[in-house]
């Protein structure tokens, strides 16, 4: 049987990880800028992270959620005390995309309404409700069409509270820091403004952290240099570093009901076990602080570069705009310098989402492989 070819792959396959470093199948080492599409957070193969799942495979990976589960109380604790919302309720599932399906569906619960707001160059999955929230037609087939959808646009926000003030919107639907859209952050006024309209017309706003979250901006969430406190928000990616597992922070003045949600292998035994052990890495070695340290000095570096469009993100959550497309120094960049970087939906920015703990040394090499590879690059695509 083949592979149903929906994915455009790199012609690298790495085989074995360590830390913010990769090998290939001719063991050849390459250094990950890219962090498996921003899940890995506390690096790969952390010895705390492989421990603490070992052993829990070796315990007991499964049971169902018809039974009680300390290692879901225990993952709830320490994500609500890490993420200052402690006040808040968890519900796990296993992928971003779940997330804000669930995040979306209890919205409606509570409000009865259809209608939800999204925001232009938005992702939030691949799942009937969430790609219908996502600004790509290119990705929404006839049968995710089930609900109405206005997408708008930030710098525009006298349009959201006209809509809002309508009072039939059920949800608004906002990633903290936009990353496949080619990373763009809300202004800190708009998402004040926009918590407060929704409070006013009871419409529930939803921060999808699925990228942004688990401490990449140098937050634990993208939203918190503002003092907002979301109806929803919803995480995955880098939340088990590599292990699928994803969940909805749920405030606590919506109530939960007996089976409103539901999962067979949401908050396994084993992705609670990953969960932990990635909560626990983050707070041993302070790798919030890291991340925004570490993102400071890659950006004002990269700000240097004559050539570059623009620099932008928080923490290790950036994308260089260049003027042209960024494919043939992504491939330069993985080709000759053995480094994995990203692409986003805008063709011309280029993501960096390494793990947390990448060190300086890591850093210096990608700024001088990127400072050589660069220019070459941009002399071909003038
Ligand atoms: C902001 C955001 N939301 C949701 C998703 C969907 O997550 P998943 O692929 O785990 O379903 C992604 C994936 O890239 C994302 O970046």
């Amino acid at each position: 049987m083949n592979l149903f070819n929906v994915y455009a792959r790199y012609s690298v396959e790495p085989i074995k990880g360590q830390g913010c470093w990769v090998w290939d199948t001719k063991g050849d080492k390459y250094l990950d800028f890219y962090g498996g599409h921003a899940v890995i957070s506390i690096g790969h193969a952390h010895p705390h992270y492989v421990e603490m799942l070992q052993k829990q495979v070796a315990t007991l990976p499964f049971y169902s959620n018809a039974v009680p589960n300390a290692l879901q109380d225990e993952l709830a604790q320490k994500l609500g005390e890490l993420s200052q919302h402690d006040e808040y309720e968890l519900f796990l599932c296993n992928s971003g995309a779940e997330a804000n399906e669930n995040a979306l569906k209890l919205a409606s619960f509570v409000n009865h309404r259809k209608k939800i707001i999204a925001f232009k160059h938005g992702f939030h999955g691949r799942t009937s409700a969430a790609v219908n929230t996502t600004d790509n037609p290119n990705i929404q087939a006839p049968i995710n069409k089930g609900f109405e959808v206005e997408f708008h646009d930030w710098n525009e926000p006298e349009a959201v509270w006209e809509s809002l003030a309508k009072q039939d919107v059920c949800a608004v639907i906002i990633e903290g820091v936009q990353g496949i859209g080619g990373i763009h952050i809300p202004p800190q006024s708009f998402l004040v403004e926009l918590a407060d309209q929704c409070r006013q017309y009871r419409s529930l706003l939803i921060l999808d952290e699925v990228q942004s979250g688990y401490g990449r901006t140098g937050h634990f969430f993208g939203f918190q240099p503002t003092p907002i406190r979301p109806d929803l928000i919803t995480v995955a990616k880098g939340m088990g570093n590599g292990f699928p597992v994803g969940g909805v922070l749920i405030h606590p003045d919506i109530e939960s009901k007996y089976g409103m949600l539901g999962s067979t292998f949401g908050g396994s035994h084993l992705a609670c076990a990953a969960g932990i052990a990635v909560l626990d890495v983050i707070k041993e070695e302070n790798l919030m602080e890291k991340a925004a340290q570490s993102g400071e000095k890659l950006m004002k570096q990269l700000k240097s570069i004559e050539g570059i469009k623009e620099v932008r993100g928080e923490g290790l959550m950036i994308g260089i705009e260049l003027p042209f497309n960024s494919k043939d120094l992504r491939n330069q960049l993985l080709y000759e310098e053995k480094i994995f970087t990203g692409s986003a939906s805008d063709p011309n920015v280029l993501r960096l989402l390494p793990p947390m703990n990448i060190g300086e040394e890591e850093i210096e090499l990608f700024l001088e492989k990127f400072k050589k590879v660069f220019p070459k690059v941009s002399k071909y695509n003038k």
